[in-house]
């Protein structure tokens, strides 16, 4: 054994201010979400801490923040059995079962006092247990059974939001109270929805296996005897509730669920901040109503209320049934993942040709809607996930996003027949060959002789953000294609009277109101006309910037690629699409009708340009919802702000969407105001 040299009263001293300084922005951080110092200034806290321990290896002790991650994978996973059994809760799935759940519970207590209950959030990852002794963390194990379940102390270990030692709140305040003797705390250990996307993206473009659902993904982590896994996965844990609870002698136990998970956030344990009390079956309803409400908005996937009687003595008076307790009911939400069956997939040919397959499902109520399509993206995404028509698939809708299918699940043995899907020679809407566009993808030649890629074009054309025809929906568009009444985008300025009334929905006051709404539209602006084009790779953003650098159509149209790549963010594969576009004739016919039917704007003003946000310097991080980041960064530079690719300084504010990684912590680093996109939303109206 190597001698190691003797530290000094000081290092002694540095080494546990460290420990605490650490221990306290730990949680700050992760359990309060509420820190104080910037992560470089965290980081050189623990740089220092880790030199002393590498100088001095005797003075590490198990709860040093520097021993999240144990050295050596394990070699397998022990067993550990639950000295107290972990149960399960009994679901309730509509208002009238939750008040017969009080009904009954009156009945047992045979009072009519009005009860009280702690609700919060039915959080969908994994249970565990944590056991605490003399405050210091000695084992955490999965629920397994109920009555026994593994040891996953390694992993659990390199959760920031688990305290590796709990508070010592009587140290810090008066009022603190005391640690107990041992402590055994359970929760959910889950992954952010974030953090999910996150690693999958990186997943999906590393080739590797992606996770179909963060509550999979929190479990198949847990399940690795390796801790540097762990430690590299957005894992988080919210307590809720106690197992073993014993207290030094004399000491004080609380009398209800709501102050004992007072002590718990006292000691640094991380409570849900949904959780609340109410009184009576009504409020529960209520309480559940508001938490579906905000489903969308959380981080972590829930999948109801769990609703418990909030006094120890009446849970004790209650008990407990075979393996649910009397006192608890989770209300359970929609599911936001269901099973159903692919009739069909057939094939949609977007604007620019692009045939995408799309699944035809069995129709089935999932995250709260009736579902039956689900895109299938491409046909990689059909061999990744192995779909064949007839398959039962697993259906994913969760917050707003748009359904998707996540896995086939057919069993090996069903009855049915199973049919490939292949990619059609011939393009399902116009019967021209149908060719490959990149790796991946597929395209119909047809061009605008196709009609969907036409209906698609005038779409576009008609849509916000382009000539904005209000009252020009798909539906009409697909009535004057399919009369052929309007054949390309100029035919809609010479659409009359006598080719409106008569369609579908179509009374005589509507069909002014359409044709005020075209006449309207013939007045615009230069970047609206090009981004109503539809040229490849070219949204918002990228049309003003182009009509703010030429000016006028003419000069743009007559640019070659060289001049095109001299404009700001344009590269060579936006400029070529620009030039082949302009070089086409049929395009320049169209651009010439147009102009003949009165489309018109002012050379001189480029864009309704505002300067509300002159001299602003904004950063767009993490992915957005509501519009394209295109649109957003459209939006920012017509009311005068720029939108730049870094966070410095100098940047005035950050809109971080979910998924945000970097960009944000270093925001937050250097005290730049964050936004989400909801706050972006009205930030921008008032700007208006
Ligand atoms: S209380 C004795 N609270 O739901 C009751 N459980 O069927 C103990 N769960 O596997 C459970 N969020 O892992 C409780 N806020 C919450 C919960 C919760 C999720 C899980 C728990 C258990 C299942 C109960």
């Amino acid at each position: 054994m190597t001698e190691h040299s003797k530290p000094g009263q000081a290092v002694l001293q540095e080494l546990a201010q460290l420990r605490a300084e650490l221990a306290r922005h730990d949680y700050l951080y992760h359990t309060l979400d509420a820190p104080i110092i910037p992560d470089a200034q965290y980081d050189q806290l623990f740089l220092r801490l880790e030199q002393i321990e590498q100088e001095y290896p005797q003075l590490i002790s198990p709860d040093s923040p520097t021993q999240r991650v144990g050295s050596a994978p394990l070699a397998g996973f022990e067993q550990v059995r639950h000295e107290l059994p972990m149960m399960s809760l009994a679901k309730v799935f509509n208002g009238s079962d939750l008040v017969d759940f009080e009904e009954r519970i009156k009945k047992r207590l045979d009072s009519e006092a009005a009860i009280y209950y702690s609700c919060e959030p039915k959080i969908d990852g994994v249970a565990v247990s944590l056991l605490y002794e003399d405050g210091l963390l000695v084992r955490a194990a999965t629920r397994g059974d109920g009555v026994s379940g593994e040891d996953i102390t390694h992993n659990v270990r390199t959760i920031k939001d688990v305290p590796l030692r709990l508070r010592d709140a009587a140290a810090e305040d008066s009022k603190g109270s005391a640690i107990p003797r041992r402590l055994e705390v359970r929760g959910e250990i889950y992954m952010s929805r974030s953090g999910f996307d996150q690693i999958n993206l990186s997943a999906a473009e590393a080739g590797t296996k992606t996770f179909v659902n963060p509550r999979n993904a929190a479990a198949g982590t847990l399940r690795q005897l390796d801790p540097k896994i762990a430690a590299a996965r957005p894992l988080h844990m919210f307590c809720y509730s106690v197992g073993i609870f014993e207290v030094a002698q004399g000491a004080q136990t609380p009398i209800s669920l709501s102050a004992t998970f007072e002590l718990l956030a006292q000691w640094g344990l991380r409570l849900n901040p949904e959780r609340q009390v109410v009184k009576g079956a009504q409020e529960c309803l209520q309480y559940s109503e508001r938490l579906l409400a905000k489903r969308p908005e959380l981080d972590y996937e829930i999948d109801g209320a769990v609703i418990k009687v909030d006094r120890l003595q009446l849970q004790a008076e209650l008990g407990f049934n075979a393996r649910t307790p009397r006192w608890a009911m989770a209300y359970k939400f929609p599911a936001e993942e269901v099973s159903t069956v692919v009739r069909d997939v057939e094939f949609q040919v977007g604007r620019t040709g692009t045939i995408t397959p799309v699944a035809r499902l069995e129709p089935v109520f999932v995250g709260g809607v009736t579902v039956s399509n689900a895109t299938l993206h491409n046909m990689a995404e059909i061999a990744r996930l192995g779909v064949r028509i007839g398959d039962t698939v697993i259906v994913r809708r969760a917050g707003d996003v748009i359904p998707k299918i996540v896995k086939v699940v057919t069993p090996e043995d069903a009855q049915v027949e199973l049919r490939e899907v292949h990619m059609p020679e011939t393009c399902p809407a116009c019967g021209s060959e149908v060719e490959p566009a990149g790796d991946i993808l597929f395209r119909c030649s047809g061009g605008l002789v196709c009609p969907a890629q036409r209906k698609e074009a005038i779409r576009h054309f008609c849509a916000r953000g382009a000539l904005d025809i209000e009252g020009l929906g798909d539906k009409l568009v697909e009535q004057f294609v399919d009369a052929g009444i309007v054949k390309d985008v100029s035919d809609v300025f010479h659409l009359g009277y006598a080719d409106i009334e008569g369609l579908e929905r179509m009374a005589e006051k509507s069909a002014n109101n359409l044709l005020a709404a075209i006449d309207k539209s013939r007045s615009t602006t230069l970047p609206r006309f090009l981004f109503g084009l539809g040229i490849p790779e070219v949204g918002e953003a990228t049309a003003l910037a182009l009509a703010s650098h030429f000016g006028s159509l003419e000069a743009l149209m007559g640019a070659d690629t060289a001049a095109l790549e001299t404009v700001e963010d344009v590269g060579p594969i936006v400029a070529a699409h620009v030039a082949h576009f302009f070089a086409n004739d049929e395009n320049r016919v169209v651009i010439a009708r147009l102009r003949e039917a009165g489309v018109h704007w002012s050379d001189e003003e480029v864009a309704e340009q505002s300067d509300a946000l002159s001299g602003q310097i904004f950063v767009l991080t993490g992915s957005l919802e509501i519009m394209t980041r295109d649109e957003a960064k459209a939006k920012l530079q017509a009311l005068g702000a720029k939108v730049a690719g870094s966070v410095s300084k100098k940047t005035n504010w950050v809109v971080a969407g979910p998924g945000a990684g970097s960009k944000l912590d270093k925001a937050v680093e250097l005290g730049v105001s964050v936004m989400d996109e909801a706050q972006f939303v009205s930030f921008l109206k008032e700007q208006q």
